[in-house]
């Protein structure tokens, strides 16, 4: 327990406003900030209504440096998760200089007003999109990177960015977390994925399928090197990868941390077809499907191996698949449209702007 707080950018989406419950159910003081460009207040507001306590958000773009300086200087914060930025790869290879600024520019801010702030403790949401086509399976911390897309390249740089701060200045702590495939939504069917538009990513597409929204899943690809021709990924329960950045800010208490990174996964793998079993089980039903080209871009295979993150932040993947699929059919049964239909914005007096 700390009356200081943590500052979660990017909080109000997907695996921000998981990772915001379980700080908040571990008693740690949280203040949000968010632009909502693909998320909505009311994520915040259920956020509420699960913890039953308030939360601190502010309507805050991680491009106004000045605004972020006014939210350090409001509150005393001690570390910063920071979920913030695009996530689209289809997207960044369209709009490539939006996601270097959004991503990239943002995070030199946040870093910059963390620095003036005197703030030097972050964890940061990478990917494994990281290691691009990677040689060895399951994945080591140790491999090489190597993105293959702009939104892919913004993780890696932006590893790069803190892990040169933490070398010329020794007193900063990072935890450079790269997340395997999350999925599924909080046990209650309150909060879970909200993706603005058609979805890009296999689990929300797929739920969209069971609930009537979207005709048939494509499947890319049959021909891959695997067990059923599918390509192999490692689908990490939300609530667990929420977890893993508790164990993060738990390990930054200790002394001389530095930096580091981890593979958040469960270090098993599944194809899509496995998935589509999985999910339709949790529906009860055969769920449509049809088989069509590969889509450029996609790997044959990333499962992690989790054994840094297991040994040294004290953590692990405790969620099965079948609660995955099933927390995710609850979420999305219980809200056909997501959050579409709640009013989205912030709070007049929560939004912060010099931009
Ligand atoms: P999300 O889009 O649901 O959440 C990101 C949040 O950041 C959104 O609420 C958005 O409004 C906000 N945001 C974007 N740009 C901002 C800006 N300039 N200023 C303030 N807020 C801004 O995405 P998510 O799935 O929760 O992902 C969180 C982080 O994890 C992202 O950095 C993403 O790249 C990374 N990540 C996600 C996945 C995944 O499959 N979901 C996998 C690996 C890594
Ligand atoms: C991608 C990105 C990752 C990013 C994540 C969330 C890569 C290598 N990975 O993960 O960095 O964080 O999205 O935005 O760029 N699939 C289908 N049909 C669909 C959708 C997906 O068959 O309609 C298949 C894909 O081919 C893939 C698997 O399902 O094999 C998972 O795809 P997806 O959910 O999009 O995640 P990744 O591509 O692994």
């Amino acid at each position: 327990m700390s009356d200081k707080a943590v500052l979660v950018t990017g909080g109000a989406g997907y695996i921000g406003s998981h990772t915001v419950i379980e700080l908040l159910n571990a008693n740690q003081n949280v203040v949000i900030i968010d632009n909502l460009t693909n998320s909505s207040y009311e994520a915040v507001r259920r956020i509420e209504k699960l913890t039953e306590k308030k939360v601190t958000f502010y309507k805050v773009d991680i491009l106004d440096k000045k605004a972020m300086l006014e939210v350090f200087k409001r509150h005393d914060i001690w570390a910063v998760i920071h979920f913030a930025g695009l996530k689209a790869v289809g997207e960044s290879t369209r709009i490539p200089l939006d996601y270097y600024h959004n991503n990239i520019t943002g995070t030199i801010l946040l870093l910059e007003a963390m620095k003036e702030s005197n703030v030097h403790n972050i964890v940061f949401s990478s990917s494994a999109t990281v290691y691009g086509d990677p040689a060895i399976i399951p994945i080591p911390e140790t491999l090489p990177t190597g993105a293959t897309n702009p939104y892919g390249r913004t993780k890696q740089f932006i590893e790069h960015i803190i892990r040169d701060l933490c070398t010329a200045e020794n007193n900063w702590n990072a935890a450079l977390l790269r997340y395997f495939n999350p999925a599924g939504a909080h046990p209650s069917g309150i909060l879970g994925e909200n993706p603005l538009g058609v979805p890009n990513n296999l689990m929300p597409y797929l739920s969209q399928v069971a609930i009537g929204k979207r005709e048939c899943l494509s499947v890319f690809g049959e021909d891959y090197d695997t067990p059923d021709g599918t390509c192999v990924r490692d689908y990490i329960n939300v609530i667990d990868l929420a977890k893993g950045h508790l164990a993060a800010l738990t390990k930054m208490r200790e002394p001389n941390v530095g930096c580091a990174e981890y593979n958040l996964g469960t270090g098993h793998g599944n194809t899509v077809l496995e998935m589509i079993h999985a999910f339709s089980k949790a529906v009860g039903r055969d769920l449509k499907y049809k088989i069509v080209a590969r889509r450029p871009g996609d790997v044959r295979n990333l499962t992690a191996n989790p054994e840094k993150a297991n040994k040294e932040l004290n953590w692990k993947c405790e969620k099965t698949l079948e609660e995955t699929c099933e927390s995710l059919w609850n979420w999305q049964s219980k809200n056909p449209n997501g959050l579409e239909d709640c009013p989205g914005d912030a709070p007049a007096e929560s939004i912060i702007c010099y931009l």
